[in-house]
């Protein structure tokens, strides 16, 4: 069922604010205490808190992989090739931030990708590693040209990148051309899983595809194309239960899909959000991705849409398996409100928009119904499943945390940005600036920004030792850029973009400019 226009309004407007949200007198009281109203002094602010995150990281972690914030260690969770680093690049010239940027490329010079002695996951290091150097390089070929003013530097970023794919490019050697994740580079060995993750499978076309356009070498594009094959014609029938809407686990071997479980969480989420950029991308080559696209969106508005008992003016996506729904739904899902507006504005389907905005108000939701304002990493709103201790809160906010930890994940902000951005409503951006302002406040060390283990109680529960590199790539990013000047990196309105972000918040230049 979809909602009406008139309940989207209710929500927009005619919520009463003081009986809805107790706690918003907290933020308030968060918010007068930090002095900045315009929008360049809350870019600045945003600046401000990457260049803390920077020098703390730069202290006690370089060149690992992240840093640890309350002990002042550092961690190797990405193969010790420096993934706060590298992650961080597209930020930091999208800052300006000479300094950082000039750190970043000599390290990136330094790196010898066909050494490790853990495990490498196919799809954490092309979002991360491989289009951080893409984003990178697109970037500093392109609108920032006149932040570098080494060339061998910048070259650099397109050799490392078809390195780092040389050294991965046989995960693709299998049966079906299904690729394993977890890989041995030492041994070209693997996991020996049977299965590969929908997200996984499905969230590297973009990457691959770009650093073959910009090669002219098709050889990357084509093995990414192969296996994205599979997910556009999935087999058999019984695993595309809704048209657009497939399973979660591909089989290696034949590259059939083995369930039917679907959902826009977790381990599903970014294959939805490639089909649509992959057109954004490139619109000839790609349009069946778009179709296939409009056809899972059409299905999720029909049939995955979800409204919380307490408060039926809010909108989350449950999941569906074998006839059964789940109504519960995480932070990494959050994305759906800004792959729905990238969707409708670029194709004019404003039902698409609308929709999108939906998901967009159930996702603020999470965030200004906690303690915090900072919102939980899992919830649910099945009438059936209240937690006892929670039930005062469920009716008020219309879902119980299911995982109360905030790992600094972007994906809200990120919803937010494409919403300001699509729309111009400056409710969004202001939702934006909230939710840095808590993060900022919830999460912020002496050395950068930890994890936290529960968003509703007082300062975020305790923290939890680890600053995953997104914080760089997304979440200051994605802060930044709602309230910095349009420039051409930006999200645009229908088929202006000329940038588009891959899962990680790193913008590659689109095809046809
Ligand atoms: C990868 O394979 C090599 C050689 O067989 C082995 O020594 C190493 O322990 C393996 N690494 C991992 C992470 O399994
Ligand atoms: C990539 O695929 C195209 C179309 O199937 C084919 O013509 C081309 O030879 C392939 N390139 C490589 C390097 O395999
Ligand atoms: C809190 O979230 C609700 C639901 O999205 C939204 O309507 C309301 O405007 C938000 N409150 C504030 C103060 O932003
Ligand atoms: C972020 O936190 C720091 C340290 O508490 C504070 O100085 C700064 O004003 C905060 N920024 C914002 C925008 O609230």
């Amino acid at each position: 069922m979809r909602v009406t226009s008139s309940l989207l309004l209710v929500a927009l407007g005619l919520v009463d604010l003081t009986t809805a949200h107790p706690f918003w007198q907290d933020a308030e009281t968060v918010l007068s205490a930090s002095s900045v109203s315009t929008n360049q002094q809350k870019a600045d602010a945003v600046k401000e808190a990457f260049q803390h995150a920077w020098n703390g990281y730069m202290k006690y972690a370089f060149p690992h992989d992240e840093l640890r914030p309350v002990s002042n260690g550092y961690g190797d969770s990405r193969n010790g090739w420096g993934a706060s680093a590298v992650d961080a690049l597209s930020t930091a010239i999208i800052m300006g931030n000479q300094d950082a940027v000039n750190t970043i490329l000599d390290h990136i010079k330094s790196i010898d990708y066909s050494k490790t002695s853990d495990q490498v996951s196919l799809f954490e290091t092309t979002i991360r590693y491989l289009a951080g150097m893409l984003s990178g390089y697109d970037l500093l070929t392109g609108p920032a040209a006149n932040l570098v003013t080494d060339s061998d530097s910048v070259d650099n970023l397109l050799t490392q990148s078809k390195n780092l794919a040389d050294v991965l490019k046989f995960a693709f050697d299998t049966p079906s051309g299904v690729p394993y994740n977890g890989l041995n580079i030492t041994s070209q060995g693997n996991d020996e899983a049977t299965t590969n993750g929908l997200a996984v499978t499905g969230t590297l076309v973009l990457e691959w595809t770009r650093l073959s356009d910009l090669l002219g070498d098709d050889e990357y594009a084509n093995l990414s194309q192969k296996a994205e094959s599979y997910l556009l014609n999935p087999q058999p029938a019984t695993t595309e239960p809704f048209p657009g809407l497939v399973g979660s686990h591909i089989s290696i071997e034949t590259g059939e899909f083995t369930d039917g479980s679907v959902s826009w969480n977790g381990g599903d989420d970014s294959f939805y959000e490639y089909l649509i950029k992959m057109y954004v991308y490139d619109p000839t080559r790609f349009k069946t991705y778009k179709d296939r696209w409009v056809l899972a969106a059409e299905s999720t508005m029909k049939h995955l849409v979800s409204h919380p008992q307490p408060r039926p003016e809010l909108t989350f996506l449950s999941s569906y398996n074998n006839g059964n729904y789940d109504l519960s739904s995480q932070h990494l899902t959050c994305f759906d409100g800004g792959s729905f507006l990238l969707g409708g504005s670029v194709l004019g389907r404003q039902d698409f928009i609308d929709f999108g905005l939906e998901l967009v108000h159930g996702c603020e939701a999470t965030y200004n119904s906690t303690l915090t304002h900072v919102g939980p990493d899992s919830w649910g709103w099945d009438p059936k499943r209240v937690p006892s201790n929670q039930k005062a809160f469920y009716e008020k906010a219309g879902f119980y945390i299911n995982s109360g930890y905030y790992v600094l994940r972007p994906e809200v902000i990120e919803s937010f940005y494409y919403a300001y951005r699509i729309t111009g409503n400056s409710v969004y951006r202001d939702w934006v600036w909230n939710a840095f302002v808590a993060i900022n406040a919830t999460c912020r060390t002496d050395s950068g920004f930890a994890a936290v283990t529960n968003v509703n109680a007082a300062n975020g529960g305790s923290k939890d030792d680890n600053q995953e590199s997104f914080l760089f790539a997304e979440v200051l990013k994605y802060s930044y850029l709602t309230h910095a000047e349009d420039a051409e990196w930006q999200i645009q309105e229908g088929d202006k973009n000329t940038f588009v972000f891959n899962t990680e918040a790193h913008p590659m230049r689109v095809k046809h400019t």
